[in-house]
């Protein structure tokens, strides 16, 4: 059973799962309803056995209690992460790309972008009617995936690697040419990973400088943080510790009160106080014009990237 903690109840001036504000994003967070039976009795094939891969697998067997012998993973030549992937986590492994393909039910491709063209005229000739296929890969559009894939419904996924905990976002496009319970069964996957937010393909570059790489700017002022407890004369595991409870707490709050994050920060600064104070400096020193620049940035180099 899946065991994300993702509340389905609409936030407060939000959408659906909170992305209607963009006339881009077309639906939300909510549940598919495909039982997890049905998942648990797919056949999951991924190519590519690196980070992503590993990400998912271990937030499917670990978290999410997919029966790992019915995931098979291959890669180009790394034996040994393909021994430690069933190892750890008892999927199975093959070199074989056509065992892998005549295996699965749902393929998905996680291999870095570069490696993708590879990947699709192998893959091509392999696939039959029936199965389903996923890109994580970033910036590969939709077209390109389906012009090498014609046989077979293919989407488009961008998760993070908060999937190893099933505390994912996962971004999910389609072009319209997916049956409902292909698009069911996928969703059902990522569904396992945390939540999912569905949206039109240009969005990808804007989530992939969000929630891709959000993490990083998290960490990085998680980082900021924890030195600055240190330097306040707190012990460094302690200040560590203080950082990552505060950002956890945070999120949490906001995610099971629904309230807006302005609310909650509104409501714990009060006039002349010390959070008020810190809030100045942050104001002061271009904090939030940093944040929203820096996805910007991100947004365009994505797209730079996806152009070549
Ligand atoms: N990492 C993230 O946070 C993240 C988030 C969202 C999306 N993604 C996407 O996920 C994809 C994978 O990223 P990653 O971080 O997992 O990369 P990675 O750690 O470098 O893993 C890439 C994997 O692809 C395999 N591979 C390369 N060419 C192959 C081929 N021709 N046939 C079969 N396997 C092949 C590699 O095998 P060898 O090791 O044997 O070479 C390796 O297992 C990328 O497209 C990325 O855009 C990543």
């Amino acid at each position: 059973m899946a065991t994300n903690g993702a509340s389905d109840k609409p936030r407060r001036g939000a959408g659906r799962g909170g992305v209607a504000r963009s006339g881009m994003a077309r639906s939300a967070a909510s549940r598919s309803g495909v039982p997890r039976q049905r998942l648990a009795g797919t056949r999951i094939g991924f190519i590519g056995a690196g980070n992503m891969a590993d990400a998912m697998i271990r937030g499917l067997v670990q978290r999410s209690g997919v029966n790992p012998a019915t995931i098979v993973a291959t890669n180009r030549s790394n034996h040994d992460r393909l021994a430690r992937l069933e190892q750890v986590y008892g999927i199975r492994t093959t070199r074989e790309k056509s065992d892998l393909v005549a295996g699965s039910d749902l393929l998905v491709l996680a291999v870095k972008p570069r490696d993708i063209p590879d990947v699709l005229t192998v893959v091509g000739p392999m696939v039959r009617r029936g199965q389903v296929c996923v890109s994580v890969a970033a910036g590969v559009p939709l077209a390109t995936l389906c012009a090498a894939l014609p046989r077979v419904p293919v989407l488009r996924a961008m998760p993070n690697l908060a999937s190893s905990v099933a505390a994912s976002v996962t971004a999910l496009a389609t072009n319209g040419g997916v049956s409902p319970g292909a698009h069911a069964l996928v969703r059902g996957m990522f569904e396992c990973l945390g939540r999912v937010v569905e949206v039109s393909e240009e969005c990808m570059d804007a989530i992939t400088a969000l929630a891709g790489s959000g993490p990083a700017y998290v960490y990085r002022m998680m980082e900021a943080m924890t030195e600055a407890g240190a330097r306040l004369g707190l012990p460094g595991d302690v200040a560590r510790l203080l950082a990552e409870e505060t950002v956890f707490g945070a999120a949490k709050l906001v995610r099971e009160t629904g309230e807006e994050p302005a609310v909650l920060r509104q409501r714990v600064t009060s006039p002349g106080g010390t959070t008020m104070a810190g809030l100045q400096v942050l104001e002061e020193r271009g904090f939030r014009e940093a944040l929203v620049d820096a996805i910007a940035r991100a947004a365009e180099r994505a797209r730079e990237l996806r152009m070549g």
